[in-house]
């Protein structure tokens, strides 16, 4: 987080003052710096460089088609969910033959789409999903490149909705099934190529135990598919968790460095060191597939304050963003540390911070010690790179917050701010004038 400062009582990202971006774009407003994302790629690809490894960037965590190209000219692939994200991969510079497709539910449409652009594989989640692919892969007269998604039955201790690697999750083909799968698959599906394995067994891991545990579960089972079907690649998967708590105070400090508790278990070295020489021995490519420990810690969401209000029970700082702008806490009850724009005095108070949506999840924070608040103040929402923007909603037929990508002393504007036009844009009204409404 260490492009994030006060310089001269004012929050910065890099060199760029973010009062100035609030006031020149409004808000809510998020603002991601690029020399975060691009220290955290090449800081993760340097601890990796051990392994033959290639590093597919979640797509999902933030889509912005700057994020996306900045990381595609530092060399990312890219590991998507839909055809969407493939189209943003596309627009943004990225090569199709980098991008691996994941997901429990890909329809017919995203997988020819991807087939006609030339993934390098598509992770399959299921017999059915997998006898599908071979099926439109031969009606197109080719082979599909495929690696099945094992769920090796490990509890990665996390938020039970971003668990993903146990046997009551969605996820993934049992651990036990898999060699009989690939054998049948070999024998009977003929249009499709079993180039590899793929494992995620949950994301904001803040110890290496369950990764540990994970790998070294699978390691045999890619070492015996390798044997019998000459697979090319492991992919493990997603999951390093971020620091969310104090993130602010590790100064010029790396975000792992911080010293704030048990978040601080969980370092790329220490990932890097406890899985390497498992993975090494395999012979086969690894990939990677990072969201959040690229993003997360790269991106603030600026707010306003619009009113305070002291009831008998609480005080409330309502705010001009709400859970349709970040969701994180209403959804996953999940920590993000908030601070004044301005660096406080030194005068704290016990606030509920809340948003205007018309839901009582709306909150960032409850009954919190905050530097005191006054109306017109802005907030910095921090750590809110991953997970925020792309889980954003017009819900209240809010629009869209604008976004800005701060690289050094240059701020650009790489997402403007929805309009109301955009609100309604494609909806009409039934009946005879539907036509006019466009
Ligand atoms: N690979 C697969 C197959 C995934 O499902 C995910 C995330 C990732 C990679 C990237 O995981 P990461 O490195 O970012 O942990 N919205 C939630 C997180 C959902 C994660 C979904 N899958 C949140 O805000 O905490």
């Amino acid at each position: 987080m260490h492009s994030f400062q006060y310089r001269n009582r004012s929050l910065h990202c890099e060199q760029v003052d973010l009062a100035a971006l609030a006031e020149e774009h409004g808000s809510p407003l998020y603002v991601y710096s690029a020399n975060t994302i691009r220290d955290h790629y090449r800081r993760l690809a340097t601890a990796l460089a051990p392994l033959d490894h290639h590093i597919a960037y979640a797509v999902k965590a933030n889509s912005n088609l700057a994020v996306l190209q900045l990381l595609a000219t530092e060399g990312a692939d890219f590991d998507i969910v839909s055809g969407g994200e493939l189209f943003r991969v596309l627009k943004a510079g990225g090569s199709p033959s980098g991008c691996t497709f994941a997901g429990v539910g890909k329809t017919r449409a995203e997988i020819e789409y991807a087939m006609s652009m030339g993934i390098y594989c598509f992770n399959v989640e299921s017999e059915a999903e997998l006898r599908f692919i071979n099926q439109v892969a031969g009606e197109a007269g080719i082979i599909a490149p495929v690696a099945v998604r094992v769920n090796p039955n490990v509890d990665a201790k996390t938020h039970k909705y971003i668990s993903t690697g146990k046997s009551d999750n969605k996820f993934g083909v049992d651990f036990e099934r898999i060699p009989d799968l690939y054998a049948r698959a070999a024998k009977e599906l003929t249009n499709v190529e079993l180039r590899g394995l793929q494992m995620h067994i949950g994301s904001q891991l803040t110890t290496v135990q369950p990764f540990i545990e994970a790998v070294q579960k699978v390691a045999p089972l890619a070492a015996q598919l390798k044997a019998e079907h000459g697979i090319q690649f492991l992919s493990v998967g997603g999951g390093i968790g971020i620091v969310y708590h104090d993130s602010l105070a590790s100064g010029d400090g790396d975000w792992w460095d911080n010293q704030a508790g048990e978040e601080t278990a969980l370092t790329i070295e220490s990932y890097a060191a406890a899985i390497i020489p498992v993975l090494q021995p395999l012979g086969l490519k690894i990939l990677f597939e990072p969201g959040r420990m690229i993003v997360g810690n790269a991106g603030v969401l600026l707010s306003r304050v619009l009113y305070k209000k002291h009831g008998s029970a609480k005080t409330f700082t309502i705010v001009d963003a709400g859970m349709n702008d970040l969701i994180r806490p209403a959804l996953y009850q999940g920590h993000h540390d908030i601070v004044p724009i301005t660096e406080p005095d030194g005068q704290n108070e016990t606030i509920d911070v809340v948003g205007p949506i018309c839901e009582s999840s709306d909150f960032f924070a409850q009954d919190r010690e905050l530097p005191k608040l006054e109306e017109g103040d802005l907030i910095a929402l921090l750590s809110a790179g991953a997970y925020g923007f792309t889980m954003a909603s017009n819900y209240n037929s809010r629009p869209l917050p604008a976004e800005v990508l701060v690289d050094g002393a240059n701020a650009t504007l790489v997402r403007r701010r929805q309009s109301f036009d955009d609100l309604i844009a494609g909806e009409s009204v039934a009946g005879a004038h539907a036509e006019n409404t466009d």
